[in-house]
């Protein structure tokens, strides 16, 4: 089974366009602000996407673009416009972020409220707790776990293998694993033999920024594959983490790159930057 992340982002679209709709009716118009330092290249793709998708849902969204020598205290100057200006939902700094500027700071300057990444401590101690109160999630597992529950892929149970221990995804994607019941192992750059853990997974999430590093041997048949990765094979084409063309025959469900993970990150962006919007109004 091939995991459309396409197709499931453009379904919930329909709904949050008729949420959006409403929202305006009743005179509140949903904002998010990107702030983008320098010049990455990926990051210029992400951000383009994330713009055209809130445009394509009547989301208002605003890009602040700034030269790469931006300095850390133009930077805090600018998100506090932002924490202060009440018509605005959400704010995201795009990573990675120029070396002058210390993310960890700039992360903990964002008025919690409006964490449409969250990445702050507070609400990430939030989902390391388990907490039942409403906070934001990194976008990229959030749209993994809205996949997984589309295709009626239940983690309870489950043993789960990260691979890669990154905060933006890999952490994030073991809480939320855990949290709903599966067994984790968290296996990162340091892990040996990482075949051995790979093969024990009912589910496999791959988020390593390595082409092609999981092969069909490093699967269990039938597992359920998630692919992060956004790479470039040695002819520059778009290609995952995982090898898609083999892993396909042994896996039981994976998601393509691209068209799988990709478009569901942006969709759990829009359906947080409209949660904040609510909780902001209500
Ligand atoms: N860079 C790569 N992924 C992300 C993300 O989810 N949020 C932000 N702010 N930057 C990123």
């Amino acid at each position: 089974m091939i995991i459309d992340g396409k197709a499931l982002s453009n379904q919930l679209d329909i709904s949050m366009k008729a949420e959006v709709k409403a929202l305006r009716e009743e005179g509140i118009e949903p904002k998010l602000v990107v702030i983008i330092v320098g010049n990455d290249p990926a990051s210029q793709i992400y951000v383009r996407n994330k713009h055209r998708k809130a445009i394509k849902l009547g989301i208002t969204s605003i890009i602040e673009r700034r030269p790469a020598d931006f300095t850390q205290a133009e930077l805090l100057a600018l998100i506090d416009q932002y924490n202060r200006d009440d018509t605005v939902h959400g704010i995201l700094v795009q990573l990675p972020l120029p070396k002058q500027i210390d993310k960890s700071v700039i992360i903990r300057a964002i008025a919690l409220e409006k964490d449409v990444d969250g990445f702050s401590p507070e609400n990430v101690g939030k989902l390391f707790s388990n907490s039942h109160e409403h906070y934001p999630v990194s976008c990229t597992p959030k749209g993994i776990m809205t996949m997984l529950a589309h295709y009626k892929i239940d983690p309870a149970g489950q043993h789960a293998v990260i691979v890669g221990d990154s905060n933006i995804v890999g952490r994030p994607m073991g809480a939320l694993l855990l949290n709903a019941g599966a067994t984790v192992t968290y296996t990162h750059i340091l892990t040996q033999d990482l075949s051995s853990f790979t093969r024990t997974a009912d589910i496999l999430i791959v988020a390593t920024g390595v082409a092609h590093l999981i092969k069909a041997d490093d699967i269990k048949p039938g597992a359920t594959v998630i692919d992060v990765g956004m790479d470039r094979d040695e002819n520059g084409k778009l290609v995952g983490d995982v090898d898609y063309d083999q892993a396909k025959e042994v896996a039981g469900a994976i998601t393509p790159v691209p068209g799988g993970v990709g478009p569901m990150t942006i969709t759990s962006l829009m359906q947080q930057t409209l949660e904040l919007t609510k909780v902001a109004n209500h």
